[in-house]
């Protein structure tokens, strides 16, 4: 039990990678809160678990409003004492060419991808520093790495995560927290669903593994972050991605 006695708080975890890290945490011992914009979705996660035992409560949230973040954030440290790990897993995509992409496409996923983990983190941290611990992940990408075509949004965003968790890591290193990043390679998620086939078939055949990753690739790369084997591990950006490109 890897993560016997914490509590974590997964975004995005009612679909997708969120929904694989819910379960790969609960079976490591945490009580596990999925903070999810989709309630229908969130509620159903929180019943199925429950069923098999695992310690999991839903809470709704969107990530772009502070006050649903900060209220949320009060009834879990209300309702448990503390927040030890925080992974800011959720995310959106709005793809377009940069000669059509809106500025409504554009500000929503910089709303979603990048204002949402700064809200999260900023309500999250004063418990964890208050307490001397604590493990923050966030969710880059392959193309905030490396770029992607049709994502300019997108990949501003999580290009910026890079740069927000090595700020982190070195802000709060000497209050005990850990930040790292992770950055997926093409995951089977309802994420990738919306692609072209075309494009999404041209990705898997360019890993070096040659498979797109499961969900559980990337939820056992955020459950060795969040784990005391990564106790000296700060300010790191994870690939997690086949090998897609060196
Ligand atoms: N590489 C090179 N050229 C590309 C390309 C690619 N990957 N994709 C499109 N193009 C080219 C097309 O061939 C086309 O060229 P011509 O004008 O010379 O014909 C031009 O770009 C325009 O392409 P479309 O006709 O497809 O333009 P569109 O406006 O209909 O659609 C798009 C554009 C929305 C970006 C669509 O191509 C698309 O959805 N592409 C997939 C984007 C993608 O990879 N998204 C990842 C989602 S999953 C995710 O984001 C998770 C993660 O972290 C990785
Ligand atoms: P998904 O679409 O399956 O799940 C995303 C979850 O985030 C959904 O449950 C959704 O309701 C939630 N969400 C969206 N907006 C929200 C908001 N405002 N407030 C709260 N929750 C919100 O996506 P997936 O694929 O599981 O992605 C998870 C993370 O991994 C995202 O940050 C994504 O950018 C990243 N990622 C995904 C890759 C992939 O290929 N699937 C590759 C690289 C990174």
């Amino acid at each position: 039990m890897r993560l016997q006695n914490k509590v974590a708080m997964i975004t995005g975890g009612a679909s997708g990678i969120g929904l694989a890290a819910v379960k790969r945490f609960a079976e490591e011992g945490a009580i596990v809160i999925i903070a999810d914009y989709n309630e229908e979705a969130g509620y159903k996660v929180e019943a199925k678990y429950l069923e098999n035992d695992y310690d999991v409560a839903f809470y709704p949230i969107n990530v772009t409003k502070r006050e649903s973040v900060n209220n949320v954030i009060a009834k879990v440290i209300n309702k448990y004492n503390k927040i030890d790990i925080l992974v800011n897993n959720a995310g959106i995509t709005n793809d377009a060419m940069l000669s059509k992409m809106t500025e409504e496409q554009f500000d929503q996923v910089i709303d979603v991808n990048l204002k949402g983990v700064f809200n999260c983190t900023q309500a999250v941290t004063p418990s964890m520093v208050a307490q001397g611990y604590g493990k923050i992940i966030n969710t880059s990408s392959v193309s905030g790495v490396y770029g992607n075509v049709g994502q300019t949004n997108y990949a501003a965003t999580k290009a910026a995560i890079v740069g927000m968790t090595k700020t982190w890591a070195k802000e709060l290193g000497r209050k005990g927290i850990n930040v790292n990043a992770v950055a997926p390679g093409f995951t089977r998620t309802p994420m990738v669903e919306k692609m072209p086939s075309k494009v999404l078939e041209k990705m898997e055949s360019i890993v070096s593994l040659q498979r797109l990753a499961a969900p559980e690739d990337i939820a056992n790369a955020y459950l060795f972050l969040a784990s005391e084997e990564a106790s000296y591990i700060t300010g790191h950006v994870l690939q997690v991605d086949g090998g897609i490109m060196m």
